[in-house]
């Protein structure tokens, strides 16, 4: 495998993610969508691309997506997955945990406590990616996407710890 960089989502990345989520998602979000997402407030987003170094120029193979939902103080308690996706050649290769331990250290430095996803009831692999990442089930959203399937509510509660730290693989905080 070439090496693999995860950095800040461009606007210029914005036709390749486009284009891995229309392969990737039954119901895939628009470039518009994409574009609209980067022009919100950073506090409130957070967009990750990983990219390849494929013959010294980079592709962008995957990415995630993160919306922190401010409480009455300001302060952003709560951080939601809003999207996360591999382009299938290269799935399995640990790019989506990747992605997903860099969006949540950076979750942990904003001080966010909990962490939060919809997925489809079908999608065992993401299901057994959050389970490995310390998300359980609590919940279900009866026919939440377009096509009728149900989605289900996972939470990773109270993650300023040292033991989801330790589950990431990231250093304890100083
Ligand atoms: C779900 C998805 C993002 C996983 O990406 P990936 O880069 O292949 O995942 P990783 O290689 O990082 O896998 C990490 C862990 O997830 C689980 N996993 C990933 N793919 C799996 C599969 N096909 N079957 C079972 N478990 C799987 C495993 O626990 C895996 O750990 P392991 O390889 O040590 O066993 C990818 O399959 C994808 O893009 N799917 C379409 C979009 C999607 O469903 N997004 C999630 C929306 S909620």
């Amino acid at each position: 495998m070439n090496l693999i960089v995860v950095r800040e989502f461009r606007p210029d990345d914005v036709a390749a993610v486009a284009a891995i989520e229309a392969v990737a998602s039954p119901d895939p979000w628009t470039p518009a969508l994409f574009e609209g997402e980067l022009s919100v407030l950073p506090a409130l987003r957070h967009w990750l691309v990983a990219c390849e170094a494929a013959d010294d120029r980079p592709e962008v193979v995957g990415f995630v997506g993160m919306m922190f939902v401010p409480d009455d103080t300001g302060a952003h308690p709560e951080g939601h997955v809003m999207n996360v996706a591999v382009r299938p050649d290269r799935k399995r290769q640990g790019i989506a945990r990747r992605l997903l331990i860099e969006a949540f250290a950076d979750a942990l430095a904003r001080g966010v406590e909990h962490l939060t996803l919809e997925v489809r009831v079908s999608n065992d692999p993401a299901r057994s990616l959050y389970h490995q990442l310390g998300f359980a089930p609590v919940g279900l959203r009866p026919r939440y996407y377009p096509d009728g399937e149900d989605a289900l509510i996972l939470w990773a509660h109270d993650i300023q710890t040292v033991e989801f730290r330790r589950r990431l693989g990231l250093r304890e905080a100083s």
